[in-house]
């Protein structure tokens, strides 16, 4: 009997597992200056809370959500996305009472069974912020700084960033009722899902992906016409603020996210690497989510890349970069000269020093050419000669050159060698 993974899910090793680690090192240098913590929470949720933050009418919820009943018969659903279980946990954890402002960040697997195609999983990873307890339309400011400067450390460049103002729920109802006078005489050239959420959620209608209904879409009154002063002056100061940081963006009036949370500022990253619909980072701010889960009125923002998209967006030369090299290789012949071999091997590693050896009895041409392709810079090697004389032949793999050191002194050589070769 073999097994095969399921359509959709994805073994990740080799030098794409390199990069996700480097990718999520670099997310914990940058996130950290900016002060964000990081929390880890559960794969599992109930499903009601991504009902309830997402919105029954979005694709998430309605087509793409892992659910079932566990054996106590309670609903439950693996996470599609990071933020609803991130507010769960603040308030759970009595940190709207405690902490004020809290600004977290998380990576790890999201689930959404959508048609896999490149750049789109079943199972994907995310690395993500949120800042929970802020109104200031600064911290929507910073925390696109915070993407930007992440996707910059990690050499995604050339990314485009979209930005719109969606107000509050409360500003929408009127937009909503204008949106189904506009798409109503239009029914008939809408897609098949864009005709049921005329009825059921119209401002659904404005993330439809459809050619036909875009062309619809695009000539529909724009959002900011139904918004009040307040919430165009926190747009605005969005805009100074980012504009104070250098970073460039693009307005566009008709893109309203997949997720029915967002009030406010909401942003999209694209990058040409990409297909034309997906995005590698999107976000914004969810003013109301604290509160419908219980909590004090209290205002939110954050955003989540795919990593799987991210490191499709990075240069190839990136995606070499050698991250586990080893630095020494220890090829021995004989039976003695491998035990000292082995214990060498030990104490180096014991000094924290990255070493390989093979334990496979091959010829000692084999071992160099299995050095070589684990990109070891140097082989330690021992023979007879080398464990009667006490000492060891060090090669550089590099240019060939070698040199012969004393065992009594070898942790202090390499400990050299290795850092003149850094
Ligand atoms: P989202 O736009 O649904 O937002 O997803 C964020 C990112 O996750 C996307 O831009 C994309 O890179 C990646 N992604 C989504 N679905 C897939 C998939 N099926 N395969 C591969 N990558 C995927 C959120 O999830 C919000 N929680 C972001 C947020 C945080 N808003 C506020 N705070």
């Amino acid at each position: 009997m073999s097994f095969q993974r399921l359509r959709g899910f994805k073994d990740i090793y080799g030098s794409e597992a390199d990069e996700c680690a480097r990718v999520e090192a670099l997310a914990r240098k940058v996130f950290g200056a900016f002060g964000f913590k990081e929390i880890r929470t559960p794969v599992l949720e109930t499903r009601d809370l991504f009902r309830r933050a997402l919105g029954s009418d979005t694709d998430v919820v309605q087509k793409e959500m892992y659910e079932f009943e566990d054996r106590s018969k309670e609903h439950i659903a693996m996470r599609p996305e990071g933020t609803a279980g991130v507010v769960r946990a603040y308030l759970e954890n009595n940190f709207d009472k405690t902490e004020g402002l809290s600004k977290f960040f998380y990576t790890g697997s999201m689930f959404r069974s959508e048609r896999p195609q490149a750049g789109r999983l079943r199972q994907f990873h995310q690395i993500g912020v949120e800042q929970l307890g802020t109104s200031s339309p600064y911290a929507d400011a910073e925390t696109i700084q915070c993407l930007v400067l992440f996707l910059d450390t990690c050499g995604a460049h050339d990314f485009e960033i979209k930005l719109n103002n969606l107000g509050t729920f409360e500003e929408r109802k009127v937009f909503k009722e204008t949106l189904k006078n506009y798409f109503k005489p239009r029914e008939k050239e809408l897609c098949d899902d864009c005709k049921s959420r005329l009825e059921r959620n119209v401002f659904r209608i404005l993330d439809c992906k459809s050619e036909l209904c875009r062309r619809i879409i695009i000539k529909s009154p724009p959002i900011h016409d139904f918004l009040n002063d307040e919430s165009k002056n926190h747009y605005r100061q969005v805009c100074e603020g980012l504009a104070g940081t250098g970073i460039r963006f693009k307005e566009d009036p008709y893109m309203i996210r997949g997720l029915d949370y967002y009030t406010k500022t909401v942003f999209e990253i694209s990058h040409p690497k990409l297909g034309a619909q997906d995005a590698l980072a999107a976000g914004g701010r969810y003013d109301s989510l604290i509160e419908s889960f219980g909590g004090a009125p209290a205002g939110a923002v954050g955003f989540a890349i795919g990593v799987e998209r991210l490191l499709m967006c990075l240069p190839e030369a990136g995606n070499e970069k050698t991250a586990g090299e080893n630095t020494f290789f220890v090829a021995t012949l004989g039976e003695t000269a491998f035990k000292e071999g082995f214990r060498l091997l030990s104490q180096l590693r014991a000094a924290g020093m990255k070493v390989l050896m093979d334990f496979s009895a091959r010829s000692l041409k084999g071992q160099l050419r299995f050095a070589d392709k684990e990109k070891c810079r140097y082989v330690i090697i021992l023979g007879d000669d080398e464990i009667k004389k006490n000492s060891f032949i060090l090669k550089d793999m590099k240019n060939s050159a070698q040199k012969e050191i004393a065992l009594s002194g070898a942790l202090e050589a390499l400990k050299k060698e290795e850092k003149e070769h850094a």
